[in-house]
Protein backbone atom coordinates (compact mmCIF):
# COMPACT_ATOMS: atom_id res chain seq x y z
CA UNK A 1 0.00 0.00 0.00
CA UNK A 2 2.66 2.49 0.88
CA UNK A 3 4.19 1.87 -2.61
CA UNK A 4 0.86 2.63 -4.05
CA UNK A 5 0.51 5.83 -2.33
CA UNK A 6 4.09 6.76 -2.82
CA UNK A 7 3.65 6.64 -6.15
CA UNK A 8 0.37 8.71 -6.95
CA UNK A 9 2.74 11.24 -5.61
CA UNK A 10 5.37 10.81 -8.09
CA UNK A 11 3.03 9.95 -10.91
CA UNK A 12 0.67 13.09 -10.51
CA UNK A 13 4.09 15.11 -9.69
CA UNK A 14 5.40 14.36 -12.62
CA UNK A 15 2.36 14.32 -15.02
CA UNK A 16 1.70 17.84 -13.74
CA UNK A 17 5.42 18.50 -15.01
CA UNK A 18 5.35 17.28 -18.18
CA UNK A 19 1.79 17.77 -18.81
CA UNK A 20 0.80 14.73 -21.08
CA UNK A 21 -0.85 15.39 -24.14
CA UNK A 22 -2.05 12.62 -26.72
CA UNK A 23 0.45 13.84 -29.48
CA UNK A 24 3.20 13.55 -26.86
CA UNK A 25 2.47 10.13 -25.72
CA UNK A 26 1.80 9.25 -29.45
CA UNK A 27 5.61 9.50 -30.56
CA UNK A 28 7.56 9.59 -27.44
CA UNK A 29 10.64 7.35 -28.89
CA UNK A 30 13.20 8.30 -26.30
CA UNK A 31 16.85 7.36 -26.86
CA UNK A 32 17.28 4.02 -25.41
CA UNK A 33 18.74 3.63 -22.72
CA UNK A 34 19.08 0.30 -21.18
CA UNK A 35 17.68 -0.67 -17.15
CA UNK A 36 21.56 -1.21 -15.90
CA UNK A 37 22.16 2.65 -16.24
CA UNK A 38 19.40 3.06 -13.76
CA UNK A 39 20.59 0.76 -11.18
CA UNK A 40 22.66 1.36 -7.94
CA UNK A 41 26.43 0.55 -8.21
CA UNK A 42 25.94 -2.30 -6.06
CA UNK A 43 23.71 -4.02 -8.63
CA UNK A 44 25.69 -2.92 -11.33
CA UNK A 45 28.96 -4.62 -9.82
CA UNK A 46 26.62 -7.69 -9.35
CA UNK A 47 25.89 -7.60 -13.38
CA UNK A 48 29.55 -6.99 -14.44
CA UNK A 49 30.70 -9.82 -12.67
CA UNK A 50 29.78 -13.13 -14.02
CA UNK A 51 31.23 -15.16 -11.14
CA UNK A 52 28.95 -12.89 -8.51
CA UNK A 53 25.69 -12.55 -10.85
CA UNK A 54 22.83 -14.84 -9.24
CA UNK A 55 21.74 -15.57 -12.71
CA UNK A 56 24.51 -17.23 -13.77
CA UNK A 57 22.98 -20.27 -11.64
CA UNK A 58 20.18 -20.34 -14.54
CA UNK A 59 22.98 -20.44 -16.97
CA UNK A 60 24.30 -22.95 -16.00
CA UNK A 61 21.34 -25.09 -15.57
CA UNK A 62 21.07 -24.22 -18.93
CA UNK A 63 24.14 -25.58 -20.34
CA UNK A 64 23.46 -28.83 -18.41
CA UNK A 65 20.43 -29.13 -20.38
CA UNK A 66 21.52 -28.51 -23.64
CA UNK A 67 23.66 -30.89 -23.99
CA UNK A 68 20.91 -33.66 -22.03
CA UNK A 69 18.39 -35.88 -24.18
CA UNK A 70 15.15 -35.05 -23.29
CA UNK A 71 11.93 -36.81 -24.74
CA UNK A 72 10.55 -39.03 -27.05
CA UNK A 73 13.68 -38.72 -29.82
CA UNK A 74 16.39 -39.36 -27.67
CA UNK A 75 17.51 -35.81 -28.69
CA UNK A 76 19.04 -33.04 -26.79
CA UNK A 77 19.49 -29.63 -28.29
CA UNK A 78 23.55 -29.91 -29.17
CA UNK A 79 22.67 -33.40 -31.21
CA UNK A 80 21.21 -30.79 -33.82
CA UNK A 81 22.44 -27.40 -33.04
CA UNK A 82 25.77 -28.56 -31.61
CA UNK A 83 27.80 -25.89 -29.71
CA UNK A 84 25.14 -22.82 -28.48
CA UNK A 85 28.38 -20.27 -28.31
CA UNK A 86 27.86 -19.97 -31.88
CA UNK A 87 24.50 -21.78 -33.55
CA UNK A 88 22.24 -19.36 -31.02
CA UNK A 89 24.54 -16.20 -31.26
CA UNK A 90 22.32 -13.46 -32.30
CA UNK A 91 19.38 -15.21 -31.93
CA UNK A 92 17.44 -14.01 -29.41
CA UNK A 93 18.38 -10.03 -30.42
CA UNK A 94 15.80 -11.12 -33.10
CA UNK A 95 12.80 -12.66 -31.17
CA UNK A 96 9.80 -12.04 -30.48
CA UNK A 97 9.04 -12.70 -34.22
CA UNK A 98 6.41 -13.46 -36.69
CA UNK A 99 6.34 -17.20 -37.52
CA UNK A 100 4.09 -18.55 -40.38
CA UNK A 101 3.42 -22.17 -38.67
CA UNK A 102 2.04 -20.72 -35.61
CA UNK A 103 0.68 -17.80 -37.32
CA UNK A 104 1.36 -15.41 -34.82
CA UNK A 105 4.03 -14.47 -32.95
CA UNK A 106 6.55 -16.42 -30.98
CA UNK A 107 9.53 -14.95 -28.23
CA UNK A 108 12.25 -17.09 -27.40
CA UNK A 109 10.59 -19.11 -24.73
CA UNK A 110 7.89 -20.58 -27.52
CA UNK A 111 10.78 -21.13 -29.93
CA UNK A 112 12.37 -23.40 -27.49
CA UNK A 113 8.95 -24.87 -26.20
CA UNK A 114 8.10 -25.87 -29.89
CA UNK A 115 11.84 -27.71 -30.19
CA UNK A 116 10.73 -29.89 -27.20
CA UNK A 117 7.45 -30.91 -28.44
CA UNK A 118 8.05 -30.95 -32.33
CA UNK A 119 11.63 -32.02 -32.77
CA UNK A 120 12.40 -34.02 -29.57
CA UNK A 121 9.14 -35.53 -28.57
CA UNK A 122 8.88 -33.88 -24.93
CA UNK A 123 6.58 -32.05 -23.02
CA UNK A 124 6.35 -28.15 -22.94
CA UNK A 125 8.11 -26.21 -20.27
CA UNK A 126 6.14 -24.08 -17.97
CA UNK A 127 6.68 -20.61 -18.48
CA UNK A 128 9.18 -19.67 -15.04
CA UNK A 129 10.10 -22.74 -14.71
CA UNK A 130 13.40 -23.39 -13.79
CA UNK A 131 14.01 -25.78 -17.23
CA UNK A 132 12.92 -22.80 -19.35
CA UNK A 133 14.31 -19.67 -17.84
CA UNK A 134 17.56 -22.02 -17.75
CA UNK A 135 17.26 -22.87 -21.55
CA UNK A 136 16.28 -19.03 -22.41
CA UNK A 137 19.02 -17.38 -20.10
CA UNK A 138 21.59 -19.74 -21.72
CA UNK A 139 20.70 -18.87 -25.55
CA UNK A 140 20.13 -15.42 -24.68
CA UNK A 141 23.28 -15.22 -22.98
CA UNK A 142 25.00 -16.04 -26.75
CA UNK A 143 23.85 -12.61 -27.63
CA UNK A 144 25.43 -10.48 -24.64
CA UNK A 145 26.56 -7.44 -26.63
CA UNK A 146 25.03 -7.38 -29.82
CA UNK A 147 22.07 -4.73 -30.86
CA UNK A 148 18.50 -5.95 -30.25
CA UNK A 149 16.84 -5.81 -33.56
CA UNK A 150 13.41 -7.53 -34.49
CA UNK A 151 11.66 -7.48 -37.39
CA UNK A 152 8.32 -5.46 -37.30
CA UNK A 153 7.24 -5.42 -40.79
CA UNK A 154 4.99 -7.55 -43.14
CA UNK A 155 2.87 -10.00 -41.26
CA UNK A 156 4.67 -8.31 -37.44
CA UNK A 157 2.94 -5.30 -38.50
CA UNK A 158 -0.64 -5.59 -36.81
CA UNK A 159 1.21 -7.18 -33.70
CA UNK A 160 3.62 -4.76 -32.99
CA UNK A 161 0.64 -2.57 -33.46
CA UNK A 162 -1.44 -4.33 -30.87
CA UNK A 163 1.51 -3.73 -28.93
CA UNK A 164 2.17 -0.52 -28.77
CA UNK A 165 -1.26 0.50 -28.06
CA UNK A 166 -0.85 -1.76 -25.03
CA UNK A 167 1.77 0.38 -23.85
CA UNK A 168 0.17 3.55 -24.19
CA UNK A 169 -3.13 2.67 -22.89
CA UNK A 170 -4.13 3.71 -18.95
CA UNK A 171 -4.94 0.90 -17.06
CA UNK A 172 -6.03 -0.44 -13.24
CA UNK A 173 -6.86 1.43 -10.28
CA UNK A 174 -4.35 4.32 -11.04
CA UNK A 175 -4.91 4.71 -14.43
CA UNK A 176 -1.74 4.89 -15.38
CA UNK A 177 -0.07 3.50 -19.04
CA UNK A 178 3.19 1.77 -18.93
CA UNK A 179 4.32 4.94 -21.22
CA UNK A 180 3.46 7.82 -17.96
CA UNK A 181 6.27 5.95 -15.88
CA UNK A 182 8.94 4.85 -18.54
CA UNK A 183 8.90 7.00 -20.94
CA UNK A 184 7.44 10.37 -18.70
CA UNK A 185 9.30 9.55 -15.52
CA UNK A 186 12.01 7.84 -16.23
CA UNK A 187 15.35 8.70 -13.84
CA UNK A 188 12.98 9.62 -10.93
CA UNK A 189 13.07 8.32 -7.49
CA UNK A 190 10.28 5.89 -6.52
CA UNK A 191 11.00 4.58 -3.12
CA UNK A 192 14.20 2.99 -3.33
CA UNK A 193 13.82 2.12 -7.20
CA UNK A 194 14.69 5.13 -10.04
CA UNK A 195 12.33 4.21 -12.77
CA UNK A 196 14.09 3.19 -15.85
CA UNK A 197 12.51 3.14 -19.50
CA UNK A 198 11.41 -0.51 -18.70
CA UNK A 199 13.64 -1.95 -21.68
CA UNK A 200 13.57 -5.40 -21.92
CA UNK A 201 17.40 -6.14 -23.32
CA UNK A 202 18.60 -7.51 -19.73
CA UNK A 203 16.03 -10.37 -19.77
CA UNK A 204 15.77 -12.70 -17.95
CA UNK A 205 17.34 -10.90 -15.76
CA UNK A 206 18.21 -11.78 -11.72
CA UNK A 207 15.42 -9.44 -9.95
CA UNK A 208 17.00 -9.53 -6.25
CA UNK A 209 13.30 -8.29 -4.75
CA UNK A 210 12.46 -11.99 -6.25
CA UNK A 211 15.48 -13.64 -5.57
CA UNK A 212 15.13 -15.45 -8.91
CA UNK A 213 15.36 -15.63 -12.53
CA UNK A 214 13.10 -14.06 -14.83
CA UNK A 215 11.54 -13.72 -18.04
CA UNK A 216 9.94 -10.46 -19.28
CA UNK A 217 6.70 -11.58 -19.04
CA UNK A 218 6.47 -11.91 -15.34
CA UNK A 219 8.02 -8.93 -14.97
CA UNK A 220 5.00 -7.01 -17.46
CA UNK A 221 3.02 -8.87 -14.99
CA UNK A 222 4.33 -7.31 -11.85
CA UNK A 223 3.96 -3.68 -13.43
CA UNK A 224 0.54 -4.61 -14.38
CA UNK A 225 -0.26 -5.72 -10.76
CA UNK A 226 1.51 -2.75 -9.29
CA UNK A 227 -1.18 -0.97 -11.27
CA UNK A 228 -4.09 -2.60 -9.44
CA UNK A 229 -4.77 -3.57 -13.21
CA UNK A 230 -5.62 -7.16 -14.14
CA UNK A 231 -2.14 -9.20 -15.67
CA UNK A 232 -2.25 -11.31 -18.66
CA UNK A 233 -1.16 -14.50 -18.60
CA UNK A 234 2.90 -15.03 -19.40
CA UNK A 235 3.31 -16.31 -23.16
CA UNK A 236 -0.14 -14.77 -23.92
CA UNK A 237 -0.68 -12.88 -27.40
CA UNK A 238 -1.12 -9.84 -25.77
CA UNK A 239 2.23 -10.34 -23.95
CA UNK A 240 4.18 -11.01 -27.12
CA UNK A 241 2.81 -7.76 -28.96
CA UNK A 242 4.11 -5.80 -26.00
CA UNK A 243 7.45 -7.70 -26.01
CA UNK A 244 7.59 -6.77 -29.58
CA UNK A 245 6.96 -3.53 -29.44
CA UNK A 246 9.22 -3.02 -26.41
CA UNK A 247 12.22 -4.98 -28.69
CA UNK A 248 11.64 -2.68 -31.40
CA UNK A 249 11.38 0.78 -29.03
CA UNK A 250 15.12 -0.59 -27.44
CA UNK A 251 16.43 -1.59 -30.60
CA UNK A 252 19.75 -0.82 -31.27
CA UNK A 253 20.34 -1.83 -27.09
CA UNK A 254 22.96 -3.97 -26.98
CA UNK A 255 21.98 -7.35 -24.97
CA UNK A 256 22.60 -8.07 -21.56
CA UNK A 257 21.51 -10.89 -20.57
CA UNK A 258 21.60 -12.01 -17.90
CA UNK A 259 21.14 -8.73 -16.06
CA UNK A 260 20.83 -8.08 -12.29
CA UNK A 261 17.67 -5.50 -11.35
CA UNK A 262 16.41 -4.66 -8.72
C1 LIG B 1 3.90 3.46 -11.74
C2 LIG B 1 4.99 3.36 -12.64
C3 LIG B 1 5.08 2.16 -13.57
C4 LIG B 1 4.21 1.81 -14.56
C5 LIG B 1 2.92 2.51 -14.98
C6 LIG B 1 4.81 0.65 -15.21
N1 LIG B 1 5.98 0.31 -14.62
FE1 LIG B 1 7.35 -0.98 -15.34
N2 LIG B 1 8.58 -0.58 -13.75
C7 LIG B 1 8.28 0.30 -12.72
C8 LIG B 1 9.32 0.21 -11.70
C9 LIG B 1 9.37 1.01 -10.41
C10 LIG B 1 10.24 -0.77 -12.17
C11 LIG B 1 11.52 -1.25 -11.48
C12 LIG B 1 12.59 -0.23 -11.69
C13 LIG B 1 12.79 0.05 -13.14
O1 LIG B 1 13.50 -0.70 -13.83
O2 LIG B 1 12.15 1.00 -13.64
C14 LIG B 1 9.75 -1.20 -13.47
C15 LIG B 1 10.44 -2.09 -14.30
C16 LIG B 1 10.03 -2.48 -15.56
C17 LIG B 1 10.82 -3.28 -16.47
C18 LIG B 1 12.22 -3.84 -16.24
C19 LIG B 1 13.28 -2.93 -16.81
C20 LIG B 1 14.68 -3.52 -16.76
O3 LIG B 1 15.63 -2.81 -17.08
O4 LIG B 1 14.85 -4.69 -16.41
C21 LIG B 1 10.04 -3.48 -17.59
C22 LIG B 1 10.40 -4.28 -18.81
C23 LIG B 1 8.78 -2.79 -17.36
N3 LIG B 1 8.82 -2.17 -16.14
C24 LIG B 1 7.73 -2.77 -18.24
C25 LIG B 1 6.50 -2.16 -17.98
C26 LIG B 1 5.33 -2.31 -18.82
C27 LIG B 1 5.27 -3.15 -20.09
C28 LIG B 1 4.34 -1.57 -18.26
C29 LIG B 1 2.90 -1.45 -18.70
C30 LIG B 1 2.14 -2.67 -18.59
C31 LIG B 1 4.90 -0.93 -17.07
N4 LIG B 1 6.20 -1.34 -16.93
C32 LIG B 1 4.23 -0.03 -16.26
C33 LIG B 1 7.23 1.19 -12.68
C34 LIG B 1 6.17 1.21 -13.59
C1 LIG C 1 15.97 -32.41 -34.31
C2 LIG C 1 16.80 -31.24 -34.39
C3 LIG C 1 16.62 -30.16 -33.37
C4 LIG C 1 16.67 -30.26 -31.99
C5 LIG C 1 16.82 -31.50 -31.15
C6 LIG C 1 16.56 -28.92 -31.50
N1 LIG C 1 16.44 -28.02 -32.51
FE1 LIG C 1 16.32 -26.03 -32.35
N2 LIG C 1 16.09 -25.87 -34.37
C7 LIG C 1 16.09 -26.92 -35.26
C8 LIG C 1 15.75 -26.45 -36.58
C9 LIG C 1 15.65 -27.29 -37.85
C10 LIG C 1 15.54 -25.07 -36.45
C11 LIG C 1 15.10 -24.09 -37.54
C12 LIG C 1 16.21 -23.69 -38.38
C13 LIG C 1 16.90 -22.58 -37.74
O1 LIG C 1 16.27 -21.53 -37.53
O2 LIG C 1 18.10 -22.73 -37.39
C14 LIG C 1 15.78 -24.74 -35.05
C15 LIG C 1 15.72 -23.45 -34.52
C16 LIG C 1 15.97 -23.14 -33.20
C17 LIG C 1 15.97 -21.78 -32.67
C18 LIG C 1 15.70 -20.52 -33.46
C19 LIG C 1 16.92 -20.12 -34.26
C20 LIG C 1 16.69 -18.83 -35.02
O3 LIG C 1 17.64 -18.41 -35.72
O4 LIG C 1 15.62 -18.22 -34.92
C21 LIG C 1 16.27 -21.87 -31.33
C22 LIG C 1 16.39 -20.73 -30.33
C23 LIG C 1 16.44 -23.28 -31.03
N3 LIG C 1 16.26 -24.00 -32.18
C24 LIG C 1 16.74 -23.76 -29.78
C25 LIG C 1 16.75 -25.11 -29.46
C26 LIG C 1 16.86 -25.62 -28.13
C27 LIG C 1 17.02 -24.78 -26.87
C28 LIG C 1 16.78 -26.98 -28.22
C29 LIG C 1 16.76 -27.99 -27.07
C30 LIG C 1 15.69 -27.80 -26.10
C31 LIG C 1 16.65 -27.30 -29.63
N4 LIG C 1 16.63 -26.16 -30.36
C32 LIG C 1 16.58 -28.59 -30.14
C33 LIG C 1 16.37 -28.24 -34.95
C34 LIG C 1 16.48 -28.75 -33.68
Amino acid sequence: MRFLVLLVGVVSAGLAASAFSRAQEADPTPTPRSGYEFMAPQTQALQDDDFVNPAFFSVEAGERLWSTPMGSEGLSCASCHEAAETSMAGVAARYPQYDPDVGGLVNLEGRINQMLTKEMGAEALAYESEALLGLTTYVALQSRGMPMAVDIEGPARPYFEAGRDYFFTRRGQLDLSCSQCHDGLAGQKLRGDTISQGQINGFPIYRLLWNSTASRHRMFAWCNTSLRAEPEAAGSETYLALELYLAWRGGGLPMESPAVRR
